[in-house]
């Protein structure tokens, strides 16, 4: 891989990768270079058999305020049309593994959109969620009016596109945009925890797991309980589901081997 400039990339333990964002003078801002290194990064994750879960982080003090603004300033119109940004935010959109945030400070604008990219959300109570977009004339840019929707519910989705306010971790706790609230100090040790966990599970029924939710977004119950049913089957042929059932009949614990 490339000399990372903008993300620190850790070595896998126990099956998670962690990707801290790491542009503390910015606040983490995501330049395009920043989005690019995850996108790469991702998807030499995808090939990674060791790779089980991945754990993305700002770090203690703040995930990340938004798209560089600075950055963004210099764009025209044929400059955002022609801006490879959103290529990245669709191959970290396709990770396949499951993908875990652990969330203190702000997650602003591409920020929040990039927390809600992920699949579980840890906050610490420190966490403040918004989409400030609008100050600057623009709206979210990398799923924010879609994804915050179905994650929070119109009104509030409204409410915080078109007034730009901030919520606490709590409310976002209580809107469903996080799983659980911690004090700063423990966010990332949570979120690990929960990514080594599931690290540990069979690896194809995560995966298909994920997907399955996933595709709750955007298609009708009949369907979804279609790819749900057709998921379940599949799992039926797999080393691991028979490893799964025998281990619970002997009483023991599973040895998964993503087979
Ligand atoms: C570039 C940023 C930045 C950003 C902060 N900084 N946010 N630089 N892009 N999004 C920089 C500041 O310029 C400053 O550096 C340093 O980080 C600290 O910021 P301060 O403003 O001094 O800190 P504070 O007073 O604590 O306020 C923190 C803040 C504020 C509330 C987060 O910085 C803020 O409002 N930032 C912008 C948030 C925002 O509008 N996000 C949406 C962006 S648009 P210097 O060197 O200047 O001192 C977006 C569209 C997504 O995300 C589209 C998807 C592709």
């Amino acid at each position: 891989m490339q000399d990372l400039q903008d993300i620190i990339v850790s070595d896998v333990q126990k099956g998670v990768l962690t990707i801290t964002l790491n542009r503390p003078e910015a606040y983490n801002a995501l330049r395009t270079n920043l989005l690019q290194e995850m996108a790469d990064t991702l998807d030499a994750a995808v090939l990674n058999d060791d790779v089980k879960a991945v754990l993305v982080t700002g770090g203690e003090k703040v995930f990340a305020a938004g798209a560089d603004i600075k950055e963004m300033a210099s764009l025209d119109a044929v400059g955002v049309m022609n801006d490879p940004r959103p290529t990245y935010w669709r191959r970290i959109n396709a990770f396949p593994k499951p993908m875990v945030a652990a969330v203190n400070g702000f997650a602003l604008g591409g920020g929040c959109e990039l927390m809600m990219h992920c699949d579980i959300v840890i906050a610490g109570d420190n966490a403040q969620f918004g989409q400030p977009e609008i100050n600057l004339g623009i709206i979210p840019g990398a799923g924010g009016t879609q994804r915050l929707v179905r994650a929070v519910g119109k009104s509030m989705a409204m409410q915080l596109v078109l007034s730009g306010e901030f919520i606490s971790a709590e409310q976002g706790r209580d809107f469903g945009l996080v799983s659980e609230v911690v004090i700063p100090e423990r966010t990332l040790e949570r979120a690990r925890q929960l990514a080594e966990k599931i690290a540990t599970k069979p690896p194809i029924a995560v995966r298909l797991a994920k997907e399955a939710i996933l595709k709750s977004y955007e298609t009708t119950l009949d369907s979804g309980l279609n790819l749900e049913r057709k998921a379940f089957t599949m799992l039926a042929a797999t080393e691991d589901r028979n490893e799964g059932i025998a281990a619970f009949m002997e009483k023991r614990k599973p040895n998964f081997t993503g087979k």
